[in-house]
């Protein structure tokens, strides 16, 4: 099964700046996403961006909902059409006249899968987060303490541990973080206690 998008171009440079209303945003989240785990993990990613966007990159409202969407988004074709993952997704966007930048983000969270190279660094950090993020949290939920006391240490034994969350791909993890320009360390560390805010739904 091949995911390749088979292009480079996303959205209608017309549409640029264009977003969904969180409440749109959400209702597509819900009507697409059946599966809790999946939901939670597309909620930590939206988290992650925006405290990125707002800590790192300075962005204002407009901005931190622009990286957020795009995690919230993300892996929103994955629960019920994973055989055009990204397609999907990227097709509603354009028919909904989303603005590139945020299609492009979704279009590229994947380069080995998609086809697609990460450039902006709203890009990048997508990418970055999405396997990592998965990792750690696998990881809370086999402490019995979840997220408190957590330390970046703990997360890079898991990290080299091959069996443990082997479906997280330690060689996206890797090559995301070399193409953000950020050390593994730090983005753990960034991660840890902001996922820790975000709870399941119910
Ligand atoms: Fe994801």
């Amino acid at each position: 099964m091949s995911l390749l998008l088979n292009r480079n171009v996303f959205g209608n440079p017309a549409h640029a700046g264009n977003v969904l209303s969180r409440r749109e945003a959400e209702d597509l989240f819900h009507s697409w996403v059946i599966n809790a785990r999946l939901k939670l993990h597309m909620r930590q990613v939206a988290w992650l961006m925006r405290c990125w966007a707002a800590e790192k990159e300075g962005l204002d409202e407009a901005g931190q909902w622009r990286w957020e969407m795009a995690g919230l988004l993300h892996d929103a074709d994955w629960d019920q059409w994973p055989e055009t993952h990204c397609a999907k997704i990227i097709e509603e966007l354009e028919r909904r006249e989303v603005g590139p930048e945020i299609i492009r983000a979704i279009a590229s969270h994947g380069p080995a899968h998609f086809g697609v190279e990460p450039e902006t660094v709203m890009d990048k950090m997508l990418y970055a987060f999405d396997e990592l993020s998965g990792l750690v949290h696998a990881y809370s939920l086999m402490r019995p303490e979840g997220y408190a006391g957590m330390e970046v240490k703990g997360v890079k034994k898991r990290l080299k541990e091959k069996s443990f969350a082997a479906n997280v791909s330690r060689e996206d993890i890797n090559d995301a973080a070399a193409r953000a320009g950020i050390s593994i360390d730090d983005l753990i560390a960034f991660i840890i206690p902001r996922q820790a805010t975000v709870l399941p739904e119910d």
